[in-house]
């Protein structure tokens, strides 16, 4: 029995053996590590006492495939949680665990933070949805102390693919009432009985769910890529800007 449970993920790893270590796999693992497990084992791996990801050695797992559970359920009683992710990030996650000794940990270009600070407000438009120190819109979230949750790669990555920190917390709704007004904006809270977003005019508005024809929560990103829309040396001088801010107002 146990043995069939296993099959799936070890034809999995089969298959990933067969590729070998593709870039845009370790790429991908690399961005799930520093979008997951970096806040507790360290851009490094070693910020966990007696855990040393980066050997390719690890303590509670002697093959791949107890690497990829330990992943997927977690270690109870300890502070590893588990991970709800599909079979390919996994085997990204395993493979970037494995390379990580050797992985060029992404070096991000950070410029000025002056001419970030700037650009925020201006070209870059970022005011137009988020605030900061209490200037700004409330449509997006506040990034008053983004710099001290986020890693320069996790910035540089949001700027780039806005996807990758398009989480379950940064969520928009649309949902339209029975009286036929549609209602979109940021969920802030939501219970079972009703729902809070912050509306497209910046209202704080609490919606009945048993009031509401229609109720969806939006999965596709409302930030534009600036890969475009912003060269390389003024992404490095925005990226400095969000690297600065590190709390205090909101
Ligand atoms: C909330 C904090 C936290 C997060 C997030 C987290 N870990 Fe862990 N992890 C731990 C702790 C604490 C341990 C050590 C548990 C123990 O053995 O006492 C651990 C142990 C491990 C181990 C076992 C190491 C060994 O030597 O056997 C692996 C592998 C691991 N984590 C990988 C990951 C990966 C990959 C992610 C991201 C998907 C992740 N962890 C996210 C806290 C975390
Ligand atoms: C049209 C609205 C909009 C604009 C303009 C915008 N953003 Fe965003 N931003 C969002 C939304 C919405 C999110 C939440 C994640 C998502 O949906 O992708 C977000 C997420 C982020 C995050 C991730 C924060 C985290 O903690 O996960 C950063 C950093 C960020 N934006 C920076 C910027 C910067 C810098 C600019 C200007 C160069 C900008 N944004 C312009 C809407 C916007």
């Amino acid at each position: 029995m146990r043995f069939v449970c296993l099959l799936p993920l070890l034809a999995v790893f089969a298959l990933a053996q067969q590729h070998g270590t593709d870039p845009v796999q370790l790429d991908n693992g690399a961005r799930l590590y520093s979008s997951t497990c970096s806040v507790c084992h360290g851009p490094d791996g070693d910020q966990v006492s007696g855990v040393e990801l980066k050997r390719g050695q690890f303590r509670r797992a002697a093959t791949d495939d107890e690497l990829a559970k330990i992943i997927q359920l977690g270690i109870p009683g300890t502070a590893m949680p588990p991970n709800n992710i599909g079979s390919g990030n996994l085997v990204a996650l395993v493979a970037y665990l494995h390379a990580m000794r050797d992985f060029k940990t992404k070096k991000v270009a950070l410029g000025s933070a002056t001419a970030g600070g700037a650009l925020f407000a201006g070209k870059g438009g970022c005011t137009g949805c988020h605030r900061v120190a209490g200037t700004g819109s409330h449509m997006a979230l506040d990034l008053s102390d983004v710099g001290a949750v986020r890693t320069p790669s996790y910035l540089e990555d949001a700027l780039l693919e806005p996807e990758t920190a398009n989480l379950p917390q940064h969520r928009f709704i649309r949902a339209v009432t029975k009286s036929g007004e549609t209602v979109s904006g940021r969920r802030m809270n939501e219970d079972t009985l009703t729902v809070q977003i912050i509306d497209s005019k910046e209202r704080l508005r609490s919606l009945e769910k048993a009031e509401l024809k229609s109720y969806e929560i939006e999965t596709a990103s409302r930030m534009p890529s600036y890969r475009d829309k912003l060269t390389a040396a003024e992404r490095a001088d925005v990226i400095a800007y969000l690297v600065s801010l590190k709390g205090g107002a909101r």
